[in-house]
C-alpha cells in the first residue's frame, strides 16, 4: 500500500473517511460534508447506533452525483484521551475496515480536534504508521488466493492541514516500522526455511546499513567453550550460530560501554528428549522471536542513524531429540565456567542465553543488558498476551523500559526476583540446575537462571515475551501472526534515554 499526505478536501474517487468524536461531535470535514449534502452525515448517525466511540465505523454509500463511492464515519472517541498508540491503532483498524471493500483509494481527513494531545501533523503521521503496520501480509507461500481475500486498497491518502509536516514526521517512523517488518518476516518464516545458518545469513544483510555483523560458527562456538548453548544444539542436524551485531552511532571511545540487546533464537523447539506434546508444537517455530526482535531493533537503529552505541547478540540453535541430543541429567560446562545440570531439555532457552550474555559481557563490557526471550509457558499463564514479563536487578532500568513500552503499546509488567527463587535452582551435583524443583514460579526461576550469568554490578533486564511475540488475532497496528514485540520498545528505550 502506498501512503501519501495531502491537504484537506473532498476527493473525487474511492472512499472518503471523516472523523467523529464521541458524543456524535462532527469534525470540520464531517460538518462540511453534512452541510453540502443536506444533512447526510447527521441522518446516517441518527439512523444507526454510531456514537463516535473509538474504533466505531459507519459506512454510507455515497449519493449519486458524488465522485466518491463511499463515505466512512470514523469514531475517534474523546480527542483528549487519544494516546499516540491509540492513534496508530485507529489507523490500523481503519485500514482493516476498508481493505476488502472494492475501493483502491482511501482518503482520510484528519482535522485537528479540540483537546487532542498532539497536533494534526503528528496525528496524521501516527495514523498512517498504524495503517502501514496493519497492512503487513506474509503471503509469499500462497500459490492461489481467492480474489475476495486480496485487499483492494492500494493507496492511503491522509489529509491534514500540515501535509508537509505530517510527511516528515511519518518518514522518521518509517525506519522503525521497517525494523518491525524485518522481524515479522523472520519470525513468520517456517523452521525449515529459517534455521540457525539461514537466520545468520539474513542478519548479514544488516551490514548494508552500517551494522557490523560477526557470525560465530559451530567451531568457534565450541572453541570458545559455549558448552551450555552447544548442549542444546547438539541434537540437531543444523549447526548453531551466534551472531554479534554492532551499531556505533554514539560517541567514540565512550567509557560507559555500549547497550547490549540479547535474543533467544531457538529456530524450533521440540523440547528435545524432554519432548513436547504434538498438539500446539507448531507454535515453537516462533521460539526465535527474541532474536527476531533484537534483529529488527538493530535495523531500526541503523536506519534512523541512532546516536547510540548498541550491541545486538543472538544465540541461534534448534532444539531436537535425536541420538546425539543431550539427555535429562547431562552436566554441561557453560562459558562462564559454571556447570549446569540439564534436568529438562525443554528448558533450553536459558542455556542458550547463559552463554551469549556471558560472551557479551566479556567482549563488550556493556553498560547494561536487556535480553528478550520466549522463555516460559508460565509467563503466558500469568500475564496472557497483554503484558510481557519484566525482570530486572535495577529499578531505574525497569522503569525506563516500562515507560518506553507504554509509549509504543508494548506493555511490561514487573515480576519479582528474590533469594528463595535463586536457591531453588541450586544444583544437586553441579553448580546450578536448569529448572526449579517444584511447579511454581517457573518464569521467576527461569529469570534467576539467566541472572546467574550476569556479572555483579551489571544492570540487566529480562523480558519474557512468550505471551506477546505472536498475535492470535488482528488488532490495531498488528495483524495476526508475528507481532515483533520488543522492536519498538527497544527503539524508544534507546531514543528516550541514551541519545
Ligand atoms: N519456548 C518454550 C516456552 C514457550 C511456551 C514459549 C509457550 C511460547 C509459548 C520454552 O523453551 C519452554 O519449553 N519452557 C518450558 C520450561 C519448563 C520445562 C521448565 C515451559 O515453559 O514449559
Ligand atoms: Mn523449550
Ligand atoms: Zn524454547
Amino acid at each position: 500500500m502506498k501512503i501519501s499526505f495531502a491537504s484537506l478536501g473532498v476527493p473525487d474517487r474511492g472512499a472518503y473517511v471523516v472523523a467523529i468524536a464521541e458524543g456524535k461531535v462532527l469534525s470540520k470535514s464531517a460538518a462540511d460534508l453534512d452541510k453540502a449534502h443536506k444533512g447526510l452525515v447527521k441522518k446516517a448517525i441518527a439512523a444507526s447506533r454510531f456514537t463516535g466511540k473509538r474504533h466505531q465505523f459507519l459506512t454510507i454509500l455515497a449519493p449519486s452525483g458524488m465522485g466518491v463511492n463511499r463515505i466512512v464515519l470514523m469514531g475517534v472517541g474523546k480527542p483528549a484521551e487519544l494516546t499516540a498508540f491509540q492513534a496508530e491503532a485507529l489507523g490500523g483498524n481503519l485500514y482493516a475496515n476498508l481493505a476488502k471493500t472494492s475501493d483502491r483509494d482511501v482518503f482520510v481527513s484528519l482535522d485537528a480536534m479540540s483537546g487532542m494531545k498532539f497536533d494534526a501533523a503528528k496525528f496524521a503521521a501516527l495514523f498512517a504508521n498504524g495503517a502501514r503496520l496493519r497492512c503487513y501480509r506474509f503471503d509469499k507461500y500462497r500459490t492461489k488466493q481467492k480474489p475476495d481475500d486480496k485487499p483492494s486498497v492500494q493507496r492511503l491518502i491522509v489529509q491534514c492541514a500540515k501535509a508537509a509536516a505530517a510527511k516528515s514526521a511519518y518518514a522518521k517512523m518509517e525506519s522503525v516500522s521497517d525494523g518491525v517488518v524485518f522481524t515479522r518476516d523472520l519470525v513468520n518464516e517456517p523452521p525449515n526455511v529459517i534455521y540457525p545458518q539461514s537466520f545468520a545469513d539474513q542478519l548479514r544483510q544488516l551490514s548494508k546499513l552500517g551494522v557490523k555483523v560477526e557470525v560465530l560458527d559451530e567451531k568457534q562456538i565450541q572453541k570458545l567453550g559455549m558448552g551450555a548453548l552447544w548442549g542444546v544444539a547438539q541434537g540437531s542436524a543444523f549447526m548453531p550460530r551466534v551472531v554479534l551485531m554492532r551499531w556505533d552511532g554514539g560517541k567514540k571511545n565512550d567509557k560507559s560501554g555500549p547497550i547490549a540487546l540479547v535474543g533467544k533464537g531457538v529456530t524450533f523447539d521440540t523440547g528435545g528428549i524432554s519432548i513436547k506434546p504434538s498438539q500446539g508444537m507448531e507454535d515453537m517455530k516462533w521460539d526465535m522471536a527474541g532474536a527476531g526482535a533484537v534483529a529488527g531493533a538493530m535495523m531500526a537503529l541503523a536506519k534512523r542513524k541512532a546516536k547510540a552505541n548498541v550491541i545486538g547478540a543472538v544465540g541461534l540453535v534448534e532444539n531436537m531429540p535425536s541420538g546425539t541430543a543431550q539427555r535429562p541429567s547431562d552436566i554441561v560446562k557453560s562459558l562462564s565456567g559454571q556447570t549446569i545440570e540439564v534436568l529438562n531439555t525443554d528448558a533450553e532457552g536459558r542455556l542458550v542465553l547463559a552463554d551469549v550474555v556471558w560472551h557479551v559481557q566479556e567482549k563488550f563490557k556493556p553498560r547494561l543488558i536487556v535480553d528478550l526471550a520466549t522463555l516460559t509457558g508460565a509467563i503466558v499463564v500469568a500475564l496472557g498476551s497483554e503484558y510481557a514479563g519484566l525482570f530486572s536487578n535495577n529499578d531505574s532500568l525497569a522503569n525506563k523500559l516500562t515507560k518506553a513500552g507504554e509509549g509504543v503499546g508494548e506493555l511490561l509488567w514487573r515480576m519479582p526476583l528474590c533469594e528463595g527463587y535463586d536457591r531453588d535452582i541450586d544444583g544437586f551435583q553441579a553448580d546450578v540446575k536448569n529448572i526449579g524443583s517444584g511447579r511454581g514460579a517457573g518464569s521467576c526461576t527461569a529469570a534467576h537462571f539467566i541472572k546467574r550469568f550476569i556479572k555483579d554490578g551489571v544492570d540487566w533486564a529480562h523480558l519474557d515475551i512468550a505471551g506477546t511475540a505472536w498475535a492470535a488475532k488482528d488488532n490495531g497496528p498488528t495483524p495476526k501472526g508475528a507481532s515483533a514485540f520488543g522492536v519498538r520498545l527497544l527503539d524508544r528505550f534507546i531514543a528516550d534515554n541514551f541519545e
